[in-house]
């Protein structure tokens, strides 16, 4: 069988068939106007059931309206599975805690993108490829003086990995594909931590080949010429677990995006740079920098936590308690359980005592404990114990949404592949039910 990127690269030219585990059995019936027609009902192989209405507007004239699709199965996916009744998040069929718990990152990159764990020798190679394809073309550094030191991290990282496009074009063989993947996966966390020293004010560090991807990333970023520097072995254990936690979590919006701009044929570094932005927002990947601004703002009025649990039900406010809530966890988000457990054996370890940890515990007792939080079924999710990780690594907080970009590329890169890999794929190109003007007459300029 065929590994997904050796798919990718025929499937622009054969459309090979891709190994997804599922069957179409029952049909649903759909009564419109009078006129009934048979809809196929496809079935996953975690007993997932989709109604299949791809021939629904040709039989029918009608369309589905689902805004903000949480009805709508945008693709058929091997990569990740999530019960969000039961807090089960599974990459390809191996449980979040055993992966946080035993795997390294460059692992769950190759499980993500290749469709399983390497062997001792894949990782080995694995590893020193992520290693040796570091460095990025020096005519790059150049940009990092264009931008204004104020200039938002994630703004640099979605630039750059676009940019990478121009030194690295198209991929046609699985060698080539492979490559480019390798080439993003190992120079996204340079151009990351480039763009951190460049706000400091700080020179560049370059990777070192005897170091492993994240000692290399913590080197790029905290290091200093004058004096050497040595990787804390607990700050690497919680970074690779925090990559770990954030490296795919299905058809979040990110990854819509990824698949997206990858449908229209657009390469994987333009994909995977609009996932950047995607993800940059703060009801999405940019709630980790929110929760930390907020539990501040919480911290410095006095830890007075009814009062911003008050505030999130006045919807006049316009205020959330970031942090929490989920379109698809609807009893706990398991990544948010390991991540709390993470930030007090990490703090302890660290000997950090951050009063914003007290402050994010006694926010979350207060918040589980309201009506307002238990009707709706709005948990901690996986934003709210991160930052508070991150600050303790010493990563400052307009660095946080970069990190979830980091831990998040090997997802984005594995759905940009399967979407390439699916047969008969197509553009992506939802409709609409237009709600405007009906046709009207042109008026001349002076009438208006
Ligand atoms: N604080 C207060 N109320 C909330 C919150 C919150 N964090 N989240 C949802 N609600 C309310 C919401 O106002 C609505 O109330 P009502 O029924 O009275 O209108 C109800 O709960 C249902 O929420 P929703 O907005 O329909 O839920 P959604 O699925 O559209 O949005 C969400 C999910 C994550 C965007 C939302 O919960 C939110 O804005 N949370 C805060 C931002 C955040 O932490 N985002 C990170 C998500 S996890 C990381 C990732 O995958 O990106």
């Amino acid at each position: 069988m065929k590994t997904p990127v050796e798919n990718a690269a025929a499937c622009s030219r054969t459309r090979p068939p891709h190994g997804i585990l599922r069957s179409v059995q029952s049909k649903a019936k759909l009564v419109l106007d009078g006129k009934e027609i048979d809809l196929p009902v496809t079935i996953g192989s975690e007993g997932e059931v989709g109604i299949g209405i791809s021939k629904l507007r040709s039989q029918t004239g009608a369309i589905t309206l689902d805004p903000s699709f949480a009805n709508t199965g945008a693709c058929e996916s091997a990569i990740t599975f999530i019960d969000g009744e039961r807090g089960i998040l599974r990459y390809r069929g191996y449980d979040i805690a055993d992966l946080a718990e035993h795997a390294s990152f460059p692992e769950v990159c190759h499980l993500l993108i290749h469709g399983r764990l390497p062997t001792r020798s894949e990782r080995e190679d694995y590893r020193t490829r992520l290693t040796r394809h570091s460095l990025v073309h020096e005519d790059m550094k150049k940009f990092f003086e264009g931008f204004p030191p104020s200039a938002h991290p994630m703004a640099i990282l979605s630039a750059m990995i676009a940019s990478l496009s121009a030194y690295y074009p198209e991929q046609e063989t699985p060698e080539e594909i492979e490559l480019n993947i390798i080439r993003l996966l190992a120079k996204a966390k340079t151009l990351a931590a480039f763009s951190y020293k460049k706000s400091i004010g700080q020179p560049f560090i370059y990777p070192q080949n005897d170091h492993s991807y994240l000692e290399n990333f913590m080197l790029m970023m905290f290091a200093v010429p004058s004096e050497p520097y040595t990787v804390e072995p607990v700050v690497r254990s919680a970074l690779n677990k925090l990559l770990i936690l954030h490296a795919d979590h299905e058809q979040n919006c990110s990854t819509t995006t990824v698949r997206t701009v990858g449908s229209g044929g657009a390469n994987l570094f333009a994909s995977v740079s609009a996932g950047v932005s995607a993800l940059w927002g703060p009801l999405h990947g940019g709630a980790n920098q929110a929760v930390i601004e907020m539990l501040q703002r919480i911290h410095d009025d006095g830890a007075n936590y009814g009062k911003y649990v008050d505030l999130t039900k006045s919807k006049d406010e316009g205020f959330k308690l970031m942090g929490f809530g989920h379109r698809v966890y609807k009893n706990f988000d398991p990544r948010a359980r390991i991540l709390k457990q993470a930030a007090d054996e990490v703090l302890a370890n660290l000997g950090v005592n951050d009063p914003l940890l007290e402050i994010a515990k006694r926010l979350e007792e207060v918040a589980l404990a309201d009506d307002y939080f238990i009707e709706r079924k709005l948990y901690p999710n996986v934003d709210f114990y991160s930052g508070i990780l991150y600050r303790a690594m010493g990563i400052p907080t307009n660095m946080f949404t970069v990190m979830f970009a980091l831990g998040r590329l090997p997802g984005w890169i594995a759905h940009w592949l399967e979407q390439r890999n699916t047969p008969d794929g197509r553009i992506s190109r939802p409709r609409q039910i237009y709600t405007g003007e009906t046709a009207r007459p042109w008026v001349p300029l002076d009438e208006r």
